[in-house]
């Protein structure tokens, strides 16, 4: 099986999609990130119609609430044709569950139940926001592993993390789990706002599921000869 290459759109409108879209290939082709920007302005039916066109989707819209309200959320985003979508593994073991649940319910007769996928803590959370202002008395490290081994209890497939992250992760949680990585640059690419990178080989030999990947692909000039390249390295 091919592994998922997955181009993060950040983008906040249907005009500009529809821009990038074909510089990207064949929908089949092509797994895109859709966030809360775009799904925010301009709401679950592009989703769907994207979804319809053959497009992969992860829906990234890190939900965390209480279980009742993540478990409707989760049952409505599942009628949207998505294969990934996230929660933060912070909402708590019963959330998680609920979300499993809600994807379940809300998955059409026939079809794959989307992923869940948990967030940890966000690579903007600093040590010091950790401990002084979550009060989390465990290193950044213990801590992403104990939010990890959380989600798998309660029902997540996989987990966003570093591409640096997988190989410990694996060790102490198993390969019977889903590794998603963001913070891909092939070699010669700017790093932009990321500071811990991997290539896409090292991601591949590190042990990604599947790696997330933005500017390299959306601002190339030509996107879908980078994405191809990038989807070669990674397989
Ligand atoms: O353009 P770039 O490849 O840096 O985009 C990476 C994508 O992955 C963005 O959508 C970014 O928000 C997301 N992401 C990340 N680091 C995380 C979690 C998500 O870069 N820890």
């Amino acid at each position: 099986m091919t592994r998922p290459v997955i181009v993060a759109l950040d983008l906040d409108n249907e005009k500009k999609l529809n821009e990038l879209l074909p510089k990207l290939g064949k929908p089949e082709n092509v797994f895109i990130k859709i966030g809360m920007e775009l799904f925010f302005n301009e709401g679950p039916a592009i989703v769907k119609e994207l979804s319809k066109q053959g497009y992969r989707i992860f829906l990234d819209l890190k939900m965390n609430d209480i279980p009742n309200t993540v478990y409707n959320g989760a049952k409505a985003l599942a009628s949207l044709g998505i294969t990934y979508t996230t929660i933060h593994a912070l909402g708590g073991s019963q959330m998680i569950t609920a979300a499993k649940e809600g994807l379940i319910a809300g998955t059409p007769i026939g079809k794959n139940v989307p992923k869940l996928l948990a967030v940890t803590e966000l690579t903007s959370i600093s040590d010091e926001i950790l401990h002084e202002e979550q009060n989390c008395n465990l290193s950044m490290e213990q801590q992403v592993l104990s939010l990890t081994e959380t989600a798998k209890k309660a029902g997540a497939d996989g987990v966003i993390c570093s591409p640096l992250e997988v190989k410990s992760l694996r060790q102490n949680v198993g390969d019977n789990f889903l590794y998603v990585t963001p913070g891909i640059r092939p070699a010669g690419n700017a790093k932009d706002d990321q500071s811990r990178v991997a290539t896409p080989a090292q991601a591949k030999e590190w042990g990604s599921t599947a790696i997330v990947v933005g500017r390299p692909i959306t601002r190339a000039t030509n996107p879908e000869a980078a994405y191809e390249a990038i989807k070669k390295e990674f397989n």
